[in-house]
């Protein structure tokens, strides 16, 4: 039996649940699929104890849904996810939980999206059809863990976690950590590490990064509809620097380019410093260069020095999968299974498809995805009434 619908969305992540409260205020029937259990599954499932978000409360809203004023400046994952939650059922959103989309097809003859679902469900599940006029791709940037190839990896003799599988530092202490990866989640999980007791904490780093403090990033979204770029990005610096003062003798080193020139142009978010830093500059945390090798319990480092470590933790980011099951798409994902075409104009395809949340511009950029996809569809439906 195929199911007909009027729009499928794929994901139940925020981006997923905006698109869909926006058609909802807009009359326009849809139906999420998500593969997990529940809605939000990454903040639920994949996403460590401590996580805050990194925005400030008012770049971090979905459409039609602030915050009230008693709502924290900076959520945790629990107020986050209680927020979708409310979201969720406010607009009576209508999601199929434990249904992972395995291949999506453009149907010419009938013009719809051919949408084939396996149900996982605990009695059995079994495959679905659906038939679309529309399809949302909104699976989010962070489907499957990235693990990087690193000689000896495999014979390591000690727990290797990736990030999306880190709860809390708690169960490292006592130990010699090794932390690798140097964006966001991997300063926010050494810091956690060193809090909680670790013997030591080691990162590696091996890109030069721009870190900026929550209320200087704060500052700088606010000025970014008022300044040009490059003046916002040496305001940005000078706010650094009077913060951070000179980095490179820690072995954290600034690109020539600005965060905010990086941030519009680029796929890299600077990491927003939550005390990490404090810790670098303590010695609590040590910064170190790429790794060569790993022997047994030993790390060769690039510079050729070498250290034991009990434990790995690998916060070396993810990789969208959407490529695995769209079909009949050249237009608007790439090969990465990112948005293709850049900024603002990322989220409209061909033959009716749309993607949202796939342009890495974070919860802001969900709600914005959300609005404009909604506004597009809903005029194309109602004028075919
Ligand atoms: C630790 C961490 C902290 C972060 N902090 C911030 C922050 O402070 N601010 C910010 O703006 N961003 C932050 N981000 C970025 C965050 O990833 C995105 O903002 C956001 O989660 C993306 O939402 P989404 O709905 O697009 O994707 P997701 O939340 O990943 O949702 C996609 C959903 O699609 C489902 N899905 C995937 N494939 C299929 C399939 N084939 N069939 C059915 N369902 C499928 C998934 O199960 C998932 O539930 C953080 C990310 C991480 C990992
Ligand atoms: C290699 O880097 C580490 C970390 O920065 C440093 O402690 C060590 O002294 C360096 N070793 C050599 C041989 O330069």
């Amino acid at each position: 039996m195929i199911r007909e619908e009027v729009v499928v969305i794929v994901g139940a992540g925020q981006s997923g649940l905006a698109t869909a409260a926006c058609l909802t205020v807009l009359s326009v029937p849809c139906l999420i699929l998500e593969r997990d259990d529940c809605i939000g599954s990454l903040w639920r499932n994949r996403c460590y104890d401590r996580v805050h978000l990194h925005l400030h409360k008012q770049y971090s809203e979905l459409p039609h849904a602030p915050y009230p004023p008693s709502a924290p400046a900076f959520l945790s994952k629990w107020d986050f996810i209680r927020y979708l939650d409310d979201y969720a059922a406010r607009f009576c959103l209508r999601v199929s939980l434990r249904c992972a989309v395995e291949a999506a097809e453009y149907d010419e003859a009938t013009g719809r999206w051919r949408i084939v679902a396996r149900n996982n469900a605990e009695d059995g599940g079994g495959v679905e059809e659906y038939a679309a006029r529309y399809l949302v791709v909104a699976s989010g940037e962070n489907n499957e863990a990235v693990v990087p190839e690193i000689p000896g990896l495999e014979g390591f003799d000690g727990p290797i976690v990736h990030s999306s599988q880190f709860q809390s530092g708690s169960e490292f202490s006592g130990k010699a950590v090794l932390v690798v990866g140097c964006g966001n989640s991997g300063m926010e999980v050494a810091l956690d590490v060193a809090e909680c007791g670790a013997r030591s904490t080691c990162i590696v780093v091996r890109s030069q990064l721009h870190i900026v403090s929550r209320e200087i990033w704060a500052v700088a979204m606010l000025l970014m509809r008022f300044l040009p770029c490059r003046l916002l990005d040496a305001f940005i610096l000078l706010l650094c620097y009077l913060k951070f003062g000179d980095l490179s003798k820690y072995g954290l080193h600034r690109p020539s380019k600005g965060p905010m020139y990086l941030k519009k142009y680029t796929p890299t978010y600077p990491v927003v410093d939550i005390g990490t830093v404090k810790k670098i500059k303590s010695g609590e945390i040590q910064v170190v260069p790429s790794i060569k090798d790993i022997k047994d319990n030993y790390v060769t480092f690039s510079n050729g020095s070498r250290k034991n470590f009990d434990a790995i933790i690998l916060a070396t980011g993810y990789k969208s999968t959407v490529k695995n099951w769209l079909k009949d798409d050249d237009h608007i994902i790439g090969e990465d299974g990112m948005a293709k075409q850049i900024f603002p104009n990322h989220w409209k395809g061909k033959k009716r498809l749309y993607c949202a949340g796939l342009a890495r511009r974070g919860i802001y950029g969900s709600g914005e995805d959300a609005q404009s996809i909604a506004n597009d569809i809903a005029s194309d439906y109602h004028s075919q009434k």
